[in-house]
């Protein structure tokens, strides 16, 4: 291949977005100001041993007071697009009722901010800092009234903001505030992951999911109902499956896999259905639903995000699954938290999904890498491990776009800033910006100056 060659195959289309992520609980901190509710996060990382080294987001990086420095950042580094939640407490300090308005006006000036900037907003309306009064009213997602309170608070926020914001992102990543938020042990000795441990039995936890689903779909409708220019969709963390390599009989294994691992929250959300096997599986457990719920639930989307970060390896297989999962070995390349880095997940994800759900539009929401980031005494941060991850996930998201699975519109890096990682706090970084927490004061990594070059020549350096 010439050069020429070469180089066309890493570029990205035209009007590509490039864009970093964060969410409110994460980097806002003012947890008590302005009139701001509390949320569970708020009450659940304050329970001793909760988080490592018992932290909490009352400060974060105190985004809520930097976020003219936050957005001038995002400029620096020639990003043309971000993805944040509102706090549904900043907002609705009781998760429904009672409006603060001081709450609409920080997320007004942060719009107007970025617009000015040139930067286009995705808001993202639940990132998991669910309203604490909702909690104790209603005990949380496992009641139904909970998706109809989502539906109308997103609906308030559209009638607030979609003047100027066009795209909403409904939920993020359903499976982490329903089964890692209620099923203590799920993950061994470690506990919840990133969710507050709310313990209930099996048929709850299922319940949970069912009625997320549900009020994504009714948040869909309602935002449409108040809006004709929205632009909705949901983020789902879906699970990556990938062929070991690119054998038509590993290839097929892995859309066999692909269909298992996301019958629970994909399927239902383009198809409309619980698969019978996923329904059989669950027996006395299933979710308790409705036909009309299925098609509140696959009200069509403009759009899919999913956040990737690593995935399953399938191989063909004459058992009657049609493939297996083969497992990492100890010394795969892998992330700080452990997670393997597979760039594959992206290609296949992208041919997965057109061939399965045709020509829907598609958003990388999240992607990155938690690194070591250590500082030099220059102050600064070399992470090339952190580099290498985004250089080789982008070829792949490429490669796909010239294969013809070209549905991938933009790109949002995980994360602008280091920031409260949730139950491991802040040692845990993903920022291609670092974030001193005494002193609060920013700096660009080596990878936020990649990503800058590879925004400005539009391809993969
Ligand atoms: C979440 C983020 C989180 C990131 C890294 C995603 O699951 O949406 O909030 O910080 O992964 O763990």
């Amino acid at each position: 291949m010439g050069m020429g060659l070469f180089m066309m195959a890493y570029v990205f289309p035209e009007d590509f977005l490039w864009g970093t992520a964060t969410s409110s609980y994460q980097v806002e901190g003012a947890f008590d100001e302005d009139g701001r509710g509390l949320s569970v996060w708020d009450v659940y990382s304050k329970k001793p041993g909760a988080v490592l080294n018992n932290e909490n987001g009352d400060k974060a990086c105190d985004h809520y007071h930097l976020y003219r420095e936050d957005v001038k950042l995002m400029r620096d580094i020639g990003v043309n697009a971000y993805r944040f939640s509102l706090s549904w407490p900043r907002i609705l300090p009781d998760g429904e009722g009672q409006v603060n308005q001081k709450g609409i006006d920080f997320y007004s000036r942060l719009i107007d901010e970025l617009l000015n900037a040139g930067i286009t907003p995705f808001i993202t309306l639940f990132h998991w800092d669910f309203p604490q009064a909702l909690q104790d009213k209603y005990g949380g997602w496992k009641n139904k009234e909970v998706p109809k309170i989502f539906a109308d608070y997103s609906a308030l926020a559209v009638k607030h903001f979609s003047d100027r914001v066009k795209n909403w992102i409904t939920m993020n990543e359903i499976m982490c505030f329903t089964i890692l938020a209620h099923k203590r042990n799920l993950w061994g000795k470690k506990g919840p992951i990133k969710a507050p441990a709310i313990i209930e039995s099996d048929q709850v936890v299922q319940q949970t999911v069912h009625n997320a689903l549900l009020g994504h779909g009714l948040a869909v409708q309602s935002m449409r109902a108040n809006s004709s220019s929205v632009k909705a969709g949901i983020v789902e963390n879906l699970n990556v499956v990938w062929p070991i390599y690119d054998d038509p009989l590993h290839v097929e294994a892995g859309i066999k896999g692909f269909r298992d691992m996301n019958e629970q929250i994909l399927y239902p959300l383009m198809t409309g259905k619980y698969c019978a096997r996923f329904l059989e599986k669950l027996g006395a457990d299933a979710p308790v639903f409705t036909e009309d719920e299925m098609k509140v639930i696959s009200t069509p989307m403009d759009f899919l995000g999913y956040n990737i970060y690593s995935g399953i390896a399938a191989r063909a297989s004459d058992n009657k699954e049609g493939y297996h999962f083969v497992p990492y070995p100890t010394s795969m390349y892998r992330a700080t938290m452990n997670w393997a880095v597979v760039p594959k997940g992206i290609y296949y994800t992208l041919k997965y999904t057109k061939e399965e759900f045709g020509n829907i539009p598609v958003y990388i929401t999240e992607n990155g890498m938690a690194a070591q980031d250590v500082e030099t005494k220059e102050g600064e941060v070399l992470d090339l491990d952190r580099l290498e991850y985004i250089r080789t996930h982008l070829e792949m998201a490429s490669r796909a776009i010239h294969d013809g699975y070209d549905n991938l519109k933009g790109y949002f890096l995980w994360s602008l800033l280091d920031n409260f990682e949730w139950e491991l706090g802040y040692g845990t970084r993903f920022g291609i910006v670092r974030t001193n927490y005494s002193n609060m004061k920013r700096t660009l990594k080596l990878s936020a100056q990649y990503y800058h070059s590879v925004i400005k020549a539009n391809r993969v350096l």
